[in-house]
């Protein structure tokens, strides 16, 4: 069974589409997968993905469809051509069951989890074996489809696990955690777009240039700061870093409404910080709680607002034996 990982990116996201480097961990959720081959032209291969109740068959790619859902033939199509050729194996088809935990289009790496998981069960079928990073650059023929030009911290955080400090092109930094980070992650409720987010600052950079290249090296400069605050167990200076990012994504016209009012009430209930994760203009929020009790406080409190949320603590690595 090939598994992937969620993700929240804590600090970073945006600015890493232009080399600067963001800090991510992988979460408790994620995609399960596995593949089986046989006899029968590529275009046949399948993909069911549960619990949507959503098939795919790669011959049904049109190409071209601005919506994320509609999108996934061409990027299944893609991806088992891409994989089915480098094992010389186009007179094979190859079906794939997929489970999701994670919402959609809420900023947690649903669509990066699918693309790695769907990578490794198929790997797994033909017994061919790659490490985490090319398990990654290999599942970003499918995020591609959906998210043009992605940073990729997403699909490496999906197959690395762990928390990573991730710079494009470049091989990931895995971070080592001084203390157990207790997160809350709440849904806005609004779906969020990837590329038409990524699309929105590329045409502010274009407009304001100077500002937003000034607003990258701030989050620079908190994404490093936020690297050793997690390194030496200082969660307070990570959350106060948290929020100030939020701040520098919503002067990048980021933020919403919902998100600011979640940051809000996850601070009045005692978060350590809070912001958006991930693309923004809705999606979800990630807060810092000061331990597990203080998380799960924060959660209620945004429960009690109407907004579903849930705990996940990122816990250190186990030392190896
Ligand atoms: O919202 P998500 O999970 O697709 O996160 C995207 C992160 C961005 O930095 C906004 C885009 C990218 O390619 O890194």
């Amino acid at each position: 069974m090939a598994h992937a990982f969620g993700k929240v990116i804590l600090l970073g996201e945006h600015s890493v589409v232009y080399g600067h480097p963001a800090l991510g961990a992988a979460i408790d959720r994620g995609v399960t997968a596995t593949a089986c081959v046989e006899p029968g032209p590529v275009e046949r291969s399948s993909l069911r993905i549960e619990p949507w109740g959503r098939g795919v068959l790669a011959q049904d790619a049109t190409g071209g469809s601005r919506d994320e859902g509609d999108r996934l033939p061409e990027a299944w199509r893609a991806l088992v051509h891409m994989l089915l050729a480098s094992n010389k194996a186009l007179d094979q088809s190859v079906h794939v069951q997929a489970r999701v935990d994670l919402p959609p289009r809420s900023g947690l790496g649903c669509s990066a989890a699918l693309g790695v998981a769907l990578v490794r069960a198929i790997d797994e079928a033909f017994g061919q074996v790659r490490d985490d990073v090319r398990i990654a650059d290999a599942s970003l023929t499918w995020e591609r489809v959906f998210h043009g030009q992605p940073s990729g911290v997403d699909s490496m955080l999906a197959a690395c696990g762990g928390v990573l400090l991730y710079k494009k092109g470049q091989p990931p930094a895995h971070v080592r955690l001084g203390a157990r980070l207790p997160l809350v992650v709440a849904a806005t409720g609004e779906h969020s777009d990837t590329r038409e987010m990524v699309d929105s600052v590329r045409e502010l950079r274009q407009r304001e240039e100077a500002r937003v290249t000034g607003v990258f090296a701030a989050i620079e400069s908190i994404v490093l700061r936020g690297r050793s605050a997690v390194e030496r167990a200082e969660l307070r200076e990570l959350g106060q870093l948290m929020t100030m990012n939020q701040m520098l994504l919503s002067s990048l016209l980021l933020s919403t409404p919902r998100i600011e009012e979640i940051c809000a009430v996850a601070q009045q209930a005692g978060a350590l910080g809070a912001k958006l994760t991930g693309a923004g203009g809705g999606g979800c929020v990630v807060a810092l709680g000061s331990n597990e009790a203080a998380a799960c406080a924060v959660r209620d409190a945004i429960q009690a607002r109407g907004y579903d949320a849930f705990v996940t603590t990122i816990l250190p690595a186990e030392p190896a034996t």
